[in-house]
Formats: C-alpha cells, sequence, structure tokens
C-alpha cells in the first residue's frame, strides 16, 4: 500500500509564509497540522523581521506583521531578558507560536474551578527551540510563556485565528482572572502611539 504524505510547500522568506497563510486561511477549516508544519518549515532569516522586532526595557511587546484578510492576526513577539507573559486563555481561537530567535519556555497550566481550587494545576513544561511551532487553544488548556535566559533576548511569531483583542488573565496562586485588553506596540513596523489615560480632578 502507498504511504500517504502531506505536501509541505516550504516558504522561502517570511513574505512567502504570509503569502502560504493567506491561501490556507481564505477557506473555512483549518487543518491544525498543516499550519503548524508550514510555520515550522520557514527558516528565521532575522533580515526579513528585524524591522518588526521592536523591543522594551521592561516588558515583552507585541508586533503587528499582517491581518490576514480579517481571518488572523499574525505578529512578532519580542521578549527581553526575563519577560514573561501571565498565564492566559486564547478567546476560543487557534494560537500558533513559532521561535525566531532564542528560546523560550511555555508552561501549560488546567483550567481552574472544579476540584482544582486555589493554587492553578500544572499540565507539562517545555523549551522551544529556534524555529520550533507550538500549538495551543483552550481546549488543550492555559499557558504562560517565559524567556528564562539573564543574557539572551528572544523572537516569536504568533498566529491568532480568529484575531482576538482581549483575552483572560489568571492569578497562578488563586485561580483567579481577570480581562485584559491587549495592544499593540507597532503596526507593520511602525510605533503605535501611546494611549495617554487623562486623570481628571473630581472637585
Ligand atoms: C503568549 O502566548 O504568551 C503571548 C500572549 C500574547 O499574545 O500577548
Amino acid at each position: 500500500m502507498m504511504e500517504q504524505h502531506t505536501e509541505v510547500t516550504k516558504p522561502q522568506t517570511l513574505d512567502e509564509l504570509i503569502q502560504i497563510l493567506h491561501k490556507i486561511f481564505e477557506g473555512d477549516e483549518i487543518n491544525v497540522e498543516e499550519v503548524q508544519n508550514i510555520m515550522e518549515s520557514y527558516e528565521s532569516n532575522p533580515q526579513e523581521w528585524v524591522k518588526y522586532a521592536k523591543f522594551d526595557q521592561y516588558r515583552y511587546t507585541r508586533n503587528l506583521v499582517d491581518e490576514g484578510n480579517g481571518k488572523f492576526n499574525l505578529m512578532i513577539l519580542c521578549w527581553g531578558e526575563g519577560h514573561g507573559s501571565s498565564i492566559h486563555d486564547h478567546t476560543d481561537s487557534h494560537c500558533f507560536m513559532k521561535l525566531l530567535q532564542g528560546q523560550l519556555k511555555e508552561t501549560l497550566f488546567e483550567w481552574p474551578g472544579g476540584r482544582a481550587q486555589g493554587t492553578m494545576v500544572q499540565k507539562s513544561q517545555r523549551v522551544l527551540q529556534e524555529n520550533q511551532c507550538a500549538y495551543i487553544n483552550d481546549s488543550i488548556g492555559l499557558h504562560r510563556v517565559e524567556n528564562v535566559s539573564h543574557t539572551e533576548c528572544a523572537v516569536s511569531l504568533h498566529l491568532y485565528s480568529p484575531p482576538f483583542q482581549q483575552c483572560q488573565a489568571f492569578d497562578q496562586r488563586t485561580g483567579h482572572k481577570n480581562t485584559v485588553k491587549m495592544t499593540f506596540w507597532s503596526k507593520y513596523g511602525e510605533r503605535t502611539p501611546v494611549e495617554v489615560v487623562m486623570c481628571q480632578e473630581n472637585n
């Protein structure tokens, strides 16, 4: 019997990866393995993504690369030494996360509630290496991502489909959650204007 292989078109550049992703997401069904394989097969070339890689001294940044014809958001996240995300969900979307540079630790957690009161239950932990592509959705669980290095920064490419602007962040000790608005540090290589919060005097 002939063995069945799924053909993977290897993208030669980031632009080619984006074109292929547009094609894949034209349809209504998402083949998770196909997207993961395509993203993994792109060999990271910093020259192609450096214009999006904008770092902040204090926390990781989210930099929009492409809006995927409304089907997905593709973004580059820049993690300085010791930067990490809070434990969060993915608002019923697919989340693909590919390492472009450095390493990131991903810790998976169970949803709080049920018998698991208090401290959140950790399911697994792994260190993602350059070019590797991870996948998560809400039925798999919650995760936190960290650059644990004290000397190296990390850069990752995230695809969320459908796109979302807010998610739930969880307190590891109590399992309590908060809705968090997600913003972009830059869009298409340009720094986004900083939101100014005006304080009003009440008198
Ligand atoms: C992450 O997966 O930890 C990054 C979350 C985000 O999109 O900000």
